[in-house]
Order: C-alpha cells, then sequence, then structure tokens
C-alpha cells in the first residue's frame, strides 16, 4: 500500500510541475515566456525588464526594505499595502487625529506627509557576476576560506563596479551559492504619506481573517516619491518635487474573470523549496510545533488582558498582531505540509534523484548527499529546538528580551571597554522609554511564567540551563517580579546610572537579570557553537545539492529560492478546493464585508459612509457588470512574505490588483508549492479605487492616473476589424 501510494506520487512527480516560480526579471526569456504566453500574456519579455527602454521593473520598487510598491501616476504616486504603510500611519497618528481609526487623505502635495526612515528602492540593472564571485574559490578546501575570498570578491565589485554618484550595487546569492547576480539600485529617501483608508477597511478582519480566504480587506495605503530638481534621489527637502518616474502602471477598470492571466511583480523575502525531505520533517514535527506552542502561550494570556482592559488592548496591539501573523501561519504551514504528503513526495523525488545520479556515474560526486542530510538533521535537531526556544522566548517574553540587552551591554564593556558601554547604554535608555510605554508588568508576569514553563520542560534537557529545570514555575515567577527592577522604566533608568563598573554590579543582583544571565550563558556555551557548526555543514551540502539537481534534471523548471529580490511570478485568475465538499470562488464582494459587519467590534466594524454606499448601491464605474462591488480576489501566483504591496498585473502588463496575503491551506508555499491549493489574495483594483473616489472623495488622486479598459478596447477593435473585412469582401462581390 505505502510502494503503491509512493509509485503514484512519483509519476505524478508534482515537483516540478509547470506552475509556481519566482522567477528572475532578467532571465525569462524561453521557458518562462512560453508559459506565460500559454497563461495569456500579451506582453514581451522587454516590456517586463529592460535596460535599454523603460520597462514594467521601473515601477516596482521595494518598500522599505520588506514589502514592494508600484508607481500609478507620472506624478509618483504610490501604492502598498495599509500593512506595509502603518508604521507611518501610525507614527502619523495622536489622539486628535488618529489616522489609523479614521484614515487619512492629504488634499494637495502641501498636505502629504513626510516620513522620517522611510525608502524605496528601484532596481536599475541585473547582472550576473558569478564568475567574478567565484573567481579562485574552488582551489580552496575549507568552508570558512571558500567564504572570506566570497567576502572579499564581493566588496571588490562592489567598490568598482561602474554606477552614477547616486546609485548603490546589491549582490545577492541565487540557487544557495551557485549563482550570483549583481543589482544596480536608487533609492528614494523623500516618501510622503497621501492617504490611507480607515482600519476598518484597510484591516477589514483583523487577526481573525488573517491568512484566509475569503477575504474582504481593502489592504492599501497610498504613498508618494519626491525627488530632487533634476528628479534624482534626495533627503528630504520642502524644496523636492514630485518624482517623474520612467514608468508607471496603467490602471485597469476591466476586472477579473475566472482563468485570466495575472503576473504578480515583487521582492518575496525568503523561501525554502529544495530542503531534503529531513529537514522538512524535522520543520513539521519538532520547530513548528515548539514555536507554535510559545506563541500559543504568549498570545493566550495577552489576548486575555486586552480583552479586560483598553489602555492594555492598545499597548499591545501591534505585538500581538505581529507574534499572530507567523503563530498563524505556521499551524497552516504544517497542516499544509502534512495534508500535501510533502515529505512522501520529497522522498519520492529523492529516490529518483538517486537513480538519476547512478545512471550518471556521478556516486562519487553526489552520491553521498541524502545519507549526509539524513546525518547531520538528526545531529542538529536538538540544537536546533534548543535555540528555537531561547530564541523564541526572547521574542515573546519582554522581560526576558529586556535581559537579553543587558546582557549584550555587559559584553560591550568586557569586549570593548567603557566608551562602548556608554554608547550602547545612551542608546538603550533612548529606546527603552518607548519600549514601557507599551509594557504592562502584569501581561509580562503571566506571559513570562507560561513561556518559561515551555522552555524549562520541553527543551532538550542536556542543552537547558539546570535553573529552569524540574522547578515550581509559579514560585520562580513570583520571586523574581517581586525583586526585579526590569518592569518599569523608572527602574532600569535607575539601575543603569551611573558607571559600567557600578551599573555591573547592580545588575548582577537583579533576579531578572540574573536569569536571563543563565539562559544567555547556556545558549551561547552549550548551542550556539554546535548549531552554527553544523548549520554551515548544512549549508555547503545543500550547495551542492542545489548544483546537482540542476545538473540531474536540466529539463526541469528550478527556480531559486527568494531572497529579497525583484521577481516574477504568474498564474492566473482561480478559485480552489481545500476540503472534502468545499470549493472556494475567486472573488469577494462588498456583500461580504456587510455579511461579516459586527458593529462595534474591532476587527469588523464598518465605516457608516461604507454601509451608505453599499444601501443605496452607488459604486459608479467600480461596479462589476452585475452591479457588484468586488473586493478580493485569489489568483495561482507563487508568492510569498515580502510580496505585500506588489502589483497584480493583466496580461498588457495594467495594475488589476494588489497582492497581500495567501490563502491558509497553502501557507506552506514557503517550503513545498502545491498547485492545486496554493493561492495569493489580491486587493481588486476597482475595489481601491471605488475608496479612494466614492468613500474618500480624493477625485484628484484618481485624475491623476491613467485609468484603461483593455478587454473593452480590444473588442471594440475586433468589432471595428470585423466590419472591416465585411467591408473588404463586400467591395470583392
Ligand atoms: N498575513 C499577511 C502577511 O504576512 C498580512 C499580515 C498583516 N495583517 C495582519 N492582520 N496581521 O504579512
Ligand atoms: N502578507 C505577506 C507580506 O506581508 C505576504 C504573504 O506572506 O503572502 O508580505
Amino acid at each position: 500500500m505505502k510502494l503503491l501510494r509512493l509509485l503514484v506520487v512519483l509519476f505524478s512527480v508534482p515537483m516540478f510541475a509547470q506552475q509556481g516560480g519566482m522567477w528572475i526579471p532578467s532571465l525569462l526569456n524561453g521557458m518562462n515566456e512560453t508559459e506565460m504566453t500559454n497563461l495569456g500574456m500579451k506582453m514581451s519579455i522587454e516590456d517586463i525588464y529592460s535596460v535599454n527602454q523603460s520597462s514594467l521593473k521601473d515601477a516596482v520598487p521595494q518598500f522599505n526594505g520588506g514589502c514592494t510598491s508600484e508607481v500609478i501616476s507620472p506624478n509618483g504616486l504610490l501604492l502598498t499595502n495599509h500593512h506595509c504603510g502603518y508604521g507611518e500611519i501610525q507614527a502619523h497618528s495622536s489622539v486628535e487625529h488618529d489616522y489609523l481609526q479614521d484614515g487619512f487623505w492629504a488634499k494637495s502635495y502641501a498636505e502629504e506627509l513626510p516620513n522620517e526612515d522611510l525608502e524605496v528602492t528601484f532596481i536599475v540593472s541585473i547582472n550576473d557576476v558569478t564568475k567574478e564571485v567565484l573567481a579562485g574559490v574552488d582551489a580552496l578546501k575549507s568552508e570558512a576560506d571558500k567564504k572570506a575570498l566570497i567576502q572579499k570578491n564581493i566588496s571588490n565589485l562592489q567598490k568598482t563596479y561602474k554606477r552614477e554618484d547616486w546609485q548603490n550595487v546589491m549582490i545577492r546569492t541565487f540557487y544557495e551559492g551557485n549563482q550570483y547576480m549583481l543589482f544596480v539600485t536608487e533609492s528614494f529617501e523623500d516618501v510622503r504619506l497621501v492617504g490611507a483608508p480607515p482600519s476598518s477597511i484597510g484591516k477589514f478582519g483583523s487577526d481573525t481573517d488573517n491568512w484566509v480566504w475569503p477575504r474582504h480587506t481593502g489592504d492599501f495605503a497610498l504613498f508618494r516619491i519626491y525627488a530632487d530638481k533634476n528628479n534624482r534621489p534626495a533627503k528630504y527637502s520642502k524644496d523636492n518635487v514630485p518624482y517623474q518616474p520612467k514608468h508607471f502602471l496603467p490602471v485597469s477598470l476591466d476586472g477579473i474573470e475566472q482563468d485570466d492571466f495575472t503576473m504578480v511583480f515583487g521582492y518575496p523575502g525568503r523561501t525554502q523549496e529544495y530542503l531534503p525531505s529531513y529537514a522538512v520533517e524535522q520543520i513539521v514535527e519538532v520547530l513548528n510545533p515548539a514555536k507554535i506552542g510559545i506563541r500559543d502561550a504568549a498570545l493566550k494570556v495577552t489576548d486575555g488582558y486586552m480583552r479586560q482592559d483598553q489602555a492594555i488592548k492598545i499597548q499591545y496591539a501591534s505585538k500581538f498582531a505581529s507574534t499572530a501573523n507567523y503563530w498563524k501561519k505556521w499551524i497552516g504551514e504544517s497542516q499544509g505540509l502534512k495534508k500535501s504528503n510533502a515529505v512522501a513526495t520529497k522522498k519520492a523525488y529523492e529516490a529518483d534523484f538517486t537513480n538519476k545520479v547512478n545512471k550518471a556515474g556521478k556516486q562519487a560526486e553526489y552520491g553521498n548527499l541524502l545519507p549526509q542530510f539524513e546525518k547531520l538533521y538528526k545531529e542538529i535537531t536538538p540544537y536546533a529546538l534548543a535555540n528555537d526556544y531561547f530564541q523564541e522566548s526572547l521574542r515573546n517574553d519582554e522581560l526576558i528580551s529586556i535581559g537579553f540587552r543587558l546582557y549584550q551591554l555587559e559584553n560591550a564593556y568586557k569586549q570593548n571597554g567603557e566608551q562602548s558601554f556608554n554608547d550602547r547604554k545612551a542608546n538603550l535608555i533612548k529606546g527603552f522609554e518607548a519600549l514601557y510605554k507599551d509594557y504592562n508588568k502584569n501581561v509580562d508576569k503571566d506571559v513570562f511564567e507560561k513561556v518559561i514553563e515551555l522552555y524549562g520542560k520541553n527543551a532538550p534537557a542536556d542543552l537547558t540551563p539546570a535553573v529552569i529545570k524540574n522547578i515550581d514555575y509559579t514560585k520562580l515567577t513570583n520571586t523574581i517580579y517581586a525583586k526585579t527592577v526590569l518592569t518599569s522604566y523608572d527602574g532600569i533608568k535607575a539601575l543603569l546610572n551611573g558607571n559600567a563598573t557600578e551599573v555591573i554590579n547592580k545588575m548582577n543582583q537583579d533576579p531578572g537579570f540574573k536569569l536571563v544571565k543563565d539562559l544567555a550563558d547556556n545558549y551561547f556555551d552549550k548551542v550556539a557553537p554546535k548549531y552554527q557548526e553544523l548549520n554551515t555543514e548544512i549549508a555547503a551540502l545543500q550547495r551542492t545539492y542545489m548544483k546537482a539537481q540542476l545538473e540531474m534534471n536540466p529539463d526541469a523548471r528550478i527556480f531559486p529560492d527568494a531572497n529579497s529580490t525583484l521577481r516574477v511570478t504568474y498564474g492566473k485568475v482561480n478559485g480552489y478546493a481545500p476540503k472534502d465538499a468545499v470549493t472556494y470562488d475567486y472573488v469577494t464582494y462588498l456583500d461580504g464585508v456587510m455579511e461579516k459587519y459586527v458593529p462595534g467590534d474591532y476587527e469588523f466594524d464598518v465605516p457608516q459612509k461604507l454601509i451608505d454606499l453599499y444601501n443605496t448601491n452607488d459604486f459608479g464605474v467600480y461596479a462589476d457588470k452585475n452591479g457588484k462591488l468586488p473586493v478580493n480576489f485569489i489568483g495561482t501566483n507563487h508568492t510569498t512574505g515580502g510580496n505585500s504591496g506588489s502589483p497584480a498585473l493583466d496580461a498588457e502588463g495594467n495594475l488589476i490588483g494588489l497582492n497581500f496575503d495567501r490563502v491558509w491551506e497553502g501557507t506552506m508555499s514557503d517550503i513545498y508549492y502545491d498547485p492545486a491549493i496554493c493561492r495569493n489574495i489580491m486587493v481588486d483594483a476597482r475595489y481601491i479605487l471605488f475608496v479612494i473616489d466614492k468613500y474618500a472623495d480624493a477625485k484628484h488622486l484618481i485624475e491623476e492616473m491613467k485609468i484603461v479598459y483593455p478587454k473593452q478596447a480590444s473588442k471594440d477593435k475586433e468589432l471595428k476589424d470585423n466590419k472591416l473585412k465585411k467591408v473588404k469582401k463586400n467591395k470583392k462581390k
């Protein structure tokens, strides 16, 4: 039975199905171009990426390092997600004008709000520099020497590569060290907030709906790029002017239909599609459950307090959302990996790989890879688990994270002396002020007890410090929180007052600090060194495995894992069937917003004006042909974190949507992409324009965009052509 299943899996070989993948925009010629054309694309590859003429890439900058954005007007108007601009919207908000709550719309350039530390980065060109980066590397024996030479070659290139003074050079590895690409980039630092809907539109459904389809979120915000008089990047100045892009995206109001071609263009952050089965097993069986467990406990405690106390709700809202985001993703990921038999599929793929290696007579080079992986993953498991317990404790409990910063302060003194200590201390005190504004001792104390208990009981015993093993966790927590001064800003300021020796003496008498020090010492003595050593070995193995996979499958669609560089992914508008008897449609409507509406609820409230527009069917040109207003839609584009804010484009490169999430059942796509259930979620461009126009009455913004109706236009053209043909025929007669 098992064998049969394996065979079925093997012969359907879904590892390289004709879907999915995040491709390098400068290398789309050939296979990708054919696939895209077959899916319905009407552009040429040069329209997407070109160094000689303006192309789509000139309209798609990375947004603040972690998201994507796109230029949608000749005056540098920039579209991204509400959740990507959340920090900026929050920073401009106060009790008198709460833009998160009420939304914000600048009525003129003068009202647009500058943002410190916000930048967007365009790609000017992409070039393969593998030869230059790997020059001389093969001759070296040790991994450490190889690493050092690669680093040296990279910094040489960075210094010497030809570029304009306002441009930068960035080099990234692809295919796990087998290929290197150089990007010339331009970063703009004067980016101003132009518009944002209220959270009841931009974050509608909040954490409950996060990672979930059907979805009804207007997750968008508008910014504008400013440049100096020469249209070049410049620091903020009131004399700067709206940036004139090399290209901006027209917005199509034609809307989407089943099977329409879609392309998502953006900066996916990180995927791990080529892991061996042993690694996937470890994620599903060991690491995800541990991380989910810790976050589960921390979130439950925090949620309990947030529901009882409005002040705590405000203090913890943003932290809660960020912790919950990946907590929820990992749960979906584990379920999806199990449900799609990812491990069995990988094992079948590995059997096939081994066969190919044997047939090619490459046993000496590649025959040992998989057994080596098996051995190393077995060895690293306890260290990886201990590492995750330590990291997640640090991330989820505030006392531990504060204590750890003091631990680093003590180390700075030990390693670099008083000056380094003082610099770090000054920075810490500044940072702590903001931290303690959003700190509640009761929440933190309860989270601490839960987190430490999970850590003490479940991390591998010989890699866990004695102080948290086999103890009464309530008692430990009470003892620490009765005495520690790390639970208030005044307490920590007093603690940090004095010279290095005095401060370090005081710190080492604080029971909170002492516990964190025990955790951290244990981690750096017993866990980190071995963990890193094994990881380096695994990375080297993975590099060879990647090379071997490319070599053994010369015609397969093997795309490089995401690495925060610009990629193209394409597919079509399509629903999915996540489980028995359930099928999901590909589009949601404003009707669905009203179905979910819970008056006064922080997740599902709906603003009155939107209700009015709904009740009067006042959708203008944004309704679909049945008079309904589309809100979100899904497609088979392979996306990941970092793709938020990416444009969804039609066959001709017009904007039809704004990517912001993935469906719950398909969140395992970072490790294993299953075209049957992996879908990305986009805001329909018509909903965005509707909110700007009808809800916010910001018609001047619509006016600066270029609105198109390509399907309508091609139908008109067809009609005209047909008429012409008829006329010609008639003439012949
Ligand atoms: N899950 C989406 C992404 O990973 C959206 C996250 C923001 N929304 C939220 N409710 N936390 O980033
Ligand atoms: N929501 C993600 C982002 O912020 C996108 C995803 O993970 O699908 O980039």
